[in-house]
């Protein structure tokens, strides 16, 4: 965007953080990855720009910009206007666990309620230790690299179907210098690692209704379709991920898996299964959670 004279009006860092609110409004965006407003929005990208912490003391709001970088934080709004594409892409990073994950338009922005779970260790579900962990669809890697972080002597495995996933998937691991026990596979759900028993699978699968993906804003449009769209009623992924999980599990083994809005079709689908619905303080649900062994016993009535 050019400097006008109108802009030129805004000189402080509220000025601008108010103003790109108000055109966020106006033009009609839409929010959900990692903020869920204008103004919240439009504050991380103008802080990003000027290379300032979310910690910023307000103080340093009234704070006068240079012209040059009115111009560069005016041309950040305005991308985020013209290409609808989520911030976390046009500033290519996002926090996830507390820890920075570098993500594009190859894999999903990070967002899942499971954050809270891996901050908790997954207590109380889980009692010892895992010590195999398998994130499977992991895109960006966000869910498996966290819960490696705060499991230090567990091996986990990153699987997706997709290969430029799992080059951020990669890229995120040396970030976090994990290589040693870390890694990235491509696989189509379990069809790569045959042979390989986990304590504890958690994933993040696709699990959007196609109908329902089709009317999603441009904002989620600009996320992959194969990380959301999964058949009619949004269960092709989820019905193969339960049927398959227990040959992966170790005998106490425990899956974690994300069904997100799709609580209705799932219902539909599998009205007496035995999982547990864990709630989240900071918001979300959808996340189910079953041993290996009540997996076993249901898929053996149905
Ligand atoms: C909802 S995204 C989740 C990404 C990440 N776990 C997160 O929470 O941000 C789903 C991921 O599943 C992957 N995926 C889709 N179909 C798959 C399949 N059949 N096997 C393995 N991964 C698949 C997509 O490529 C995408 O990265």
């Amino acid at each position: 965007m050019t400097d006008t004279r109108d802009t030129q009006a805004l000189t402080t860092v509220r000025d601008l953080v108010r103003w790109g609110a108000s055109e966020f409004g106006r033009r009609g965006l839409v929010f959900g990855h990692g903020t869920d407003n204008a103004l919240d929005e439009a504050f991380h990208l103008v802080l990003h720009k000027l290379h300032l912490g979310a910690d910023l003391p307000t103080l340093y709001l009234e704070s006068a910009l240079t012209p040059s970088e009115r111009e560069a934080v005016l041309a950040l709004l305005q991308q985020r206007i013209d290409t609808r594409k989520p911030a976390a892409y046009l500033i290519g990073e996002i926090q996830f666990c507390g820890l920075s994950f570098y993500v594009d338009e190859r894999v999903l922005v990070p967002r899942s309620p499971i954050a809270e779970m891996i901050e908790q260790r997954f207590s109380p579900w889980i009692g010892e230790d895992p010590l195999q962990i398998l994130d499977l669809c992991t895109g960006s890697g966000c869910i498996g690299i966290a819960t490696a972080v705060e499991f230090e002597d567990a091996e986990v495995d990153l699987a997706d179907i997709d290969g430029g996933a799992l080059e951020v998937c990669r890229r995120n691991i040396a970030r976090h210098d994990l290589a040693t026990r870390v890694t990235a596979i491509q696989s189509d759900l379990f069809d790569a690692l045959v042979g390989r028993r986990y304590d504890l699978i958690v994933s993040n699968p696709p699990y959007v209704p196609t109908a329902e993906w089709e009317a999603l804003s441009t904002e989620y449009k600009r996320e992959p379709k194969l990380a959301l769209e999964a058949g009619e009623d949004g269960m092709d992924i989820i019905e193969r991920i339960l049927c398959e999980a227990p040959d992966y599990l170790t005998e106490d083994g425990l899956l974690i898996c994300e069904i997100g809005g799709s609580l209705e079709e799932f219902d539909a689908r599998y009205p007496t299964i035995p999982v547990a619905w864990p709630e989240f303080v900071r918001g979300g649900d959808g996340v189910f959670v079953i041993s290996r062994a009540d997996l076993v016993a249901y898929l053996e009535t149905r």
